[in-house]
Formats: C-alpha cells, sequence, structure tokens
C-alpha cells in the first residue's frame, strides 16, 4: 500500500472508531436527552480546537467472553484543545460503549492525559458518564481508579480539576470527581451514587429511585457533592466557560485581568440594601454585587449550606473570592456544612492566587444538640485553619454581628487577615446584647423589682459598651471603621497595596487539617 492508499485505509479505521457503540446505543443516550461524549467536547470546546488522542486504543481483557468484544477507544475520549483560548486536557467517558465503564486500558488513556495536564500545567477537564469498574476486568479497572484518584491527588492545588457529570456515574466514577475542585450537575441527566438502586435494594431492603438517591438536586441542596446546577448540558458548558473566566490557568499565575468596570450602583446601593432596623435581615450577594465589577458574581454551592455564600467577582479588573454571611439564612451562622463549604473554597483560592474578601455579619456558631453530635467542633475548625493557613491577600469586612467564634473565625486579624474594616453598625462582642446581659447581670436581674425593665436597661448598657466596632477599633483589631458607601473603593486599595504580599508558612511537609 502507497501514501493514498494507507491514508484511506486510516480514514476508514477512523470512521469505525468514530461509531462509538454504534447507532442503536447513540439513539438510547439521544432518547434520555444526552449529547454523546464528542458532541459534549466540541460544544464545550473552542470550533476547531480538539485534537484527540489514542483513537485506537483497545482494551485487552479476555474473560466473560471480553475477547470477542470491540469498544471503540475502549469508551473513553481523550485529547487537547482550548476553552475560551486558553489550553486544557480533556477526557469524556462514552456511555454508548460499555456504559462508559472503566477497564485497565480506558483507565490508562484517562491517567495518560492527567499526566500532560500536569506536566503541561493546563486544567483539566473530565466529562463522567459511566457504570464506574468494568466487571468484567475486575481488579484490573480497580487498579484504574485507583490509578485516576492518585493523580487527582497530585494535581489537586497545581491545575484547576473540573469534573462535569453526565449520566449514571456509579462506583469510582464519582470518587475521582469527589476529589476535583469543581463538579457541575444537570437536572435528570446526573446522578451519582456509590452504590445504585438495586444493590440498596438487595442489601439493605430499601427502595429508592436514582433520581431520589443522587439526582443532580440531591447533590446541590443535601449532600454538597455538586457545585454548579444546570437545566441543560448546554448550560452547564457555559456555566463551566464562566468559572475558568475566573480562574487561573495554573497555581504558578494569577487570574487572568479584566477591564475594570463600576458596579451597577443604581440596582445595587448599599444604603437600600441595610435597612435602619439592625434586625432585619438582607442579601448579602446584593452587597457582593454593590462591590463587584459589572455586579457580575459566580455564585458557587448556590443550593447548599445557604447560610453561607462563597464565590467569585472581580474588582478592578481582579478575581477575588468572596466568603460571606448570610443574614437571610439561619441568621448566617457557622454549622457544620457551612464550614466545610467556606474551608474547602477558602483553601482553593489560597491554592491558586485568589485574593480573599470576607463580609461578616454572625451570631457565631450554631448551637444545639445535633451540630455538637455531627461534630460541629471538627468541621468549624476548618474555617480557623482554612484562612490561618492561607497566605493570599485576605481582607475582612464586619457589616453588622460579629459575635464570639464567628468573629474569630471568619478572618479575623488573629488569623492574619490583612486588612479588617468594619462599618458603623458593626457589634464585635463574645455574645450578643441579650445573652450576654442575661449571664453576667443575672443576680442583679433576678433580685430587681422590675426585672424587664432592669434586663432592657442592662442589654442597653453593653450594647453601649462593646456592640460597636470602637473597642475593637481602641485595640487595633479593626483597622478602620468605614462608610458603608466607601467600601469598594477601600476594598480596593487594599488588594491593590496586598499585590505583592508574600508570606510563607513555616518549613513542614504538610499541616493536618481536622478533615
Ligand atoms: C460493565 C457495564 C457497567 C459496568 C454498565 N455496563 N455498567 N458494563 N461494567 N460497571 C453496561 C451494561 O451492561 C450495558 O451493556 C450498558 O453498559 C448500559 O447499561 P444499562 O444498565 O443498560 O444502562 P442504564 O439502565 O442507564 O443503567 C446505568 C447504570 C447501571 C445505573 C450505571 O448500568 C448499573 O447499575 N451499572 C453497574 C454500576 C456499578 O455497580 N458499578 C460498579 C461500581 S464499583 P449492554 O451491552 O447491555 O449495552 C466501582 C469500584 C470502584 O466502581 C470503587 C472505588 C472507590
Amino acid at each position: 500500500m502507497g501514501l493514498k492508499e494507507k491514508t484511506s485505509d486510516l480514514k476508514v479505521r477512523m470512521r469505525n472508531a468514530l461509531k462509538g457503540g454504534g447507532d442503536k446505543a447513540i439513539e438510547k443516550q439521544k432518547a434520555v436527552g444526552k449529547l454523546t461524549a464528542r458532541e459534549r467536547i466540541l460544544a464545550l470546546l473552542d470550533p476547531k480546537s480538539f485534537h484527540e488522542y489514542d483513537l485506537f486504543v483497545e482494551h485487552a481483557a479476555k474473560d466473560f467472553d471480553m475477547d470477542k468484544k470491540y469498544l471503540p477507544g475502549d469508551g473513553v475520549l481523550t485529547g487537547t484543545g482550548t476553552l475560551s483560548g486558553h489550553p486544557v486536557c480533556i477526557y469524556a467517558q462514552d456511555f454508548t460503549v460499555a456504559g462508559g465503564s472503566l477497564g485497565w486500558m480506558h483507565a490508562k488513556k484517562i491517567t495518560k492525559i492527567m499526566d500532560h495536564a500536569l506536566k503541561l500545567k493546563v486544567p483539566l477537564i473530565g466529562i463522567n458518564d459511566s457504570g464506574g469498574a468494568r466487571i468484567q476486568e475486575g481488579v484490573n479497572s480497580l487498579a484504574g481508579y485507583g490509578e485516576i484518584f492518585f493523580r487527582n491527588t497530585l494535581a489537586s492545588g497545581v491545575i484547576p480539576q473540573i469534573s462535569v457529570i453526565l449520566g449514571p456515574c456509579a462506583g469510582g466514577a464519582v470518587y475521582s470527581p469527589a476529589l476535583t475542585d469543581f463538579v457541575f450537575v444537570v437536572d435528570k441527566i446526573s446522578k451519582m451514587f456509590i452504590t445504585g438502586p438495586e444493590v440498596i435494594k438487595s442489601v439493605l431492603g430499601e427502595e429508592i429511585s436514582m433520581e431520589a438517591l443522587g439526582g443532580a438536586r440531591v447533590h446541590c441542596e443535601t449532600t454538597g457533592n455538586a457545585h454548579f446546577y444546570a437545566e441543560s448540558e448546554e448550560q452547564c458548558f457555559s456555566q463551566i466557560k464562566k468559572l475558568a473566566s475566573f480562574i487561573p490557568w495554573n497555581n504558578t499565575r494569577k487570574a487572568e485581568r479584566f477591564p475594570k468596570k463600576s458596579p451597577k450602583t443604581r440596582q445595587y446601593k448599599i444604603d437600600n440594601i441595610i435597612s435602619e432596623d439592625p434586625k432585619e435581615p438582607y442579601d448579602v450577594r446584593d452587597i457582593i454585587k454593590s462591590l463587584t465589577d459589572d455586579s457580575d458574581f459566580l455564585e458557587i454551592m448556590e443550593m447548599f449550606a445557604q447560610n453561607m455564600v462563597i464565590g467569585f467577582g472581580r474588582m478592578n479588573g481582579e478575581t477575588v473570592g468572596f466568603v460571606a454571611n448570610q443574614p437571610m439564612v439561619l441568621a448566617g451562622v457557622l454549622d457544620v456544612d457551612s464550614s466545610d463549604k467556606a474551608a474547602r473554597f477558602i483553601r482553593y483560592c489560597d491554592a491558586f492566587n485568589i485574593p480573599l474578601i470576607t463580609l461578616v455579619d454572625l451570631p457565631g456558631y450554631l448551637p444545639g444538640v445535633d451540630q455538637e453530635h455531627a461534630g460541629v467542633i471538627r468541621h468549624g475548625a476548618k474555617v480557623l485553619y482554612a484562612y490561618s493557613e492561607a497566605t493570599v491577600p485576605k481582607i475582612t469586612l464586619i457589616m453588622r454581628k460579629a459575635y464570639g467564634g464567628g468573629y474569630i473565625a471568619m478572618c479575623s486579624h488573629h488569623l492574619r487577615a490583612d486588612f479588617v474594616f468594619a462599618w458603623p453598625t458593626a457589634e464585635i462582642a463574645v455574645m450578643g446584647p441579650e445573652g450576654a446581659a442575661n449571664i453576667i447581670f443575672r443576680k442583679e436581674i433576678a433580685h430587681a423589682k422590675d426585672p424587664d425593665k432592669v434586663r432592657q436597661e442592662k442589654v442597653e448598657e453593653y450594647k453601649e459598651k462593646f456592640a460597636n466596632p470602637y473597642v475593637a477599633a481602641a485595640y487595633g483589631y479593626i483597622d478602620a471603621v468605614i462608610e458603608p458607601n466607601e467600601t469598594r473603593k477601600i476594598l480596593i486599595h487594599a488588594l491593590e497595596i496586598s499585590a505583592e504580599k508574600d508570606v510563607r508558612m513555616p518549613t513542614k511537609k504538610h499541616g493536618i487539617p481536622p478533615f
């Protein structure tokens, strides 16, 4: 065969491989509203940018008649391309080929592209649509997953790792995403579980649908395993592009700068967001939008632990990570879930050179038997650890309440915030005035002729003395008490002055965070 003949032979081979699991399997995939693996990559990446590798990889399994089966590409596509002009490594499991199940060669393709991503220092995107370990390949499939988990861990904090769940993902197919930075799910299409409904039924006798066990909403609202929820695959891909615009391409870089823009101050004006009544809650996301360029804010884990708001915005063109108590939900308390949510995000920002802005308004850690028994001590400690360890610029604004452990935990100077600002409405104390008066003036109140009147007087006395920013400011724990409408200007200056911050932690192999 000469050049021409060999080239047309190559084309025939490629055509065969590109068919995936064949027309019937593709029809089944389409019938449940799913794109094929190839369509997904093409829809996500920049047009014509995808370069595929290892198209001709085949499995070498023999047991259970596997030697008679041809599985094109062994059920996974791998390659490189660009996303909004930036290079990425990508893989997409092909459910039409043996349910996207992971055999040894399938795993080798994934680990090869992971190695590339780590070596080339570019983000890794994994589109998961897989029944998990390929049952016929036994321990080789388990070995494959182990190799992937190891690389996920190596890459953690070095390159961004993004997981997209676009099918029923079981077993190992959910543990790799769990080790990555951001997990995207799509309504009705995404399912994640360690063992599916059938195993649960046979082992425990419990009946549950796939959706109720591990559907997209369950993972966004209840488990906190997923970070972004979309109604369709197309919406999911635009969310990924938006996220990618906020984060740096690896841990040696800063996020791309964008042209500066003013916030939409007509819509988001602090005076209009915060009521004169200190007890009236407000939506802290509106405060964030009053501070960010073009009032743009990409919220992460929007449906989970809503008493804590996290996400990215830009100030003067630079990406910042916001960590904010949400007074509208549980008064913004720190609890088990909100602590986990915040701590992980703080560590993400720190790993990827993204300055942190912390907006504080909380009555403290949530009291109660449930929380104590759920381990609020251990989970709450994660926030203390994450802030203390973070060396990126850390800027804190106390808006209203900062009581007790909440004051310390929400990036106080004591955890090495670079700047702590407070509005005149800030109240910084060991606990709220009512609780405090009841404890320290208990005897006086009990013995008073009119206990309610004395209680109220003591509450006022306590408020006057402690529930303001000036006691903390007198000790230098607050750098400046600022006018609310000056906030953006002051935070931007603090960010600019901190741009070259260079702080090193003591030399150690690694710390032991309260995982
Ligand atoms: C081999 C598999 C497979 C698997 C699916 N298939 N999962 N083949 N190994 N793990 C094949 C099916 O046999 C079928 O092949 C095709 O993929 C499509 O699967 P269906 O069952 O027809 O699809 P659907 O009804 O949509 O159900 C999808 C599913 C279900 C929920 C994922 O297939 C399922 O429960 N699979 C097993 C899940 C599981 O328990 N995996 C092992 C996890 S243990 P044909 O030829 O009929 O088209 C694990 C260990 C690692 O992963 C743990 C690390 C911590």
